[in-house]
């Protein structure tokens, strides 16, 4: 039998994860959106393209959540982006609401998932899935360092003319401004970057990774970045259908790991069939260090920010 997963939000990035994962076939795919029409069409259309690519996995889409029943796992990216003249806390509050209403009927219909927050700010977001769906620290998830990572392995891959394949490396922190590529650990075919590329040109790379969302924000205009943002979805659904202890940068729960107490921040983590198997702690530099605090306080912010306007 084939695994389920269940996507909300069939915007850019929903729908891109649901066609990445259908392409593939191991698994079979709910799509769920509150605009009517819009999951049914898009599954549709991924659905008709099957004979074309050869898979027999099967695609829906819904309005509701009947459908989604005993997922395996449930991406969610459902949630509004930021508008001119709103604030940072109103996007935050938005979604938190967003958010908080799909986890109360995700956990109804699917009580074993594993949840996949990708709506941002995404760790914010992962810290509320969890409170409301009541699940175990393991069983949530959040999607951005492997994205975060991605772009900064990507950037280095072309600044040296070098297979992606063979860079080694971790942003960790939440996501966003002040997220954390760490450098000391980044690898090329084993040798430390900073020996292959002079700190200055590296500090460039650093920063422009840590705005590679807003670069593609200002070419698009009119939206966000969902193909990297997909395939890093798929990523973590591989590594947990398939048990693979893969160790990537996700987002969990921390508690005590990195000195830091009951916070959801990016960090390596080990992503098998339970979900999160274990936070992966490696050495950190005092500066790397500092960083990741500085950037778990920012999270804390959001988090207060959220608790303080509980309904
Ligand atoms: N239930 C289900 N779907 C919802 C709900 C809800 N309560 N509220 C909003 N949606 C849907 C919207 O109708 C829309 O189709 O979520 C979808 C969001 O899609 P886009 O606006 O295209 O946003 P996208 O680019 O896909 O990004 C989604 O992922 O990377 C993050 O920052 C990004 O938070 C954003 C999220």
């Amino acid at each position: 039998m084939r695994s389920k997963v269940t996507v909300v939000g069939a915007g850019n990035v929903g729908a891109t994860a649901a066609q990445r994962i259908f392409d593939r076939g191991y698994a079979d795919v709910v799509l769920v959106d509150i605009v009517e029409g819009l999951p049914q069409g898009k599954a549709l259309d991924i659905l008709e393209s099957g004979p074309v690519i050869g898979s027999d996995a099967s695609i829906v889409g819904s309005n509701g959540y009947e459908e989604t029943a005993d997922s395996d796992i449930v991406v969610i990216t459902s949630g509004i982006a930021r508008r001119p003249g709103m604030s940072r806390d109103d996007l935050l509050l938005t979604n938190m609401r967003i958010v908080s209403s799909v986890v109360a009927e995700v956990v109804k219909h699917s009580p074993s998932s594993i949840l996949l927050p990708v709506t941002n700010p995404l760790d914010a977001m992962a810290q509320r899935a969890h409170q409301v769906s009541g699940f175990p620290k393991n069983r949530v998830v959040g999607m951005a360092g492997i994205l975060d990572t991605a772009r900064f392995r990507a950037f280095l891959a072309e600044e040296l003319s070098v297979s992606v394949s063979s860079i080694e490396a971790y942003v960790l922190g939440g996501h966003g401004d002040t997220m954390v590529p760490v450098v000391g650990s980044t690898t090329v075919g084993g040798i430390p970057v900073a020996n292959l590329i002079e700190a200055d040109r590296l500090e460039e790379i650093v920063q422009r990774t840590r705005d590679g969302g807003a670069e593609i924000v200002n070419y698009l205009k009119t939206g966000s970045a969902y193909y990297a943002p997909s395939a890093s979805i798929v990523q973590m659904v591989e590594a947990i259908l398939f048990d693979k202890n893969e160790i990537l940068p996700c987002t969990a729960l921390l508690e005590g790991e990195y000195g830091i107490n009951n916070l959801f921040v990016g960090v390596p983590v080990k992503l098998g069939a339970s979900g999160v198997v274990e936070v992966v702690e490696f050495d950190l530099t005092e500066d790397e260090t500092a960083a990741l605090k500085q950037s778990a306080d920012a999270v804390q912010e959001l988090v207060d920010v959220m608790a303080s306007n509980e309904e």
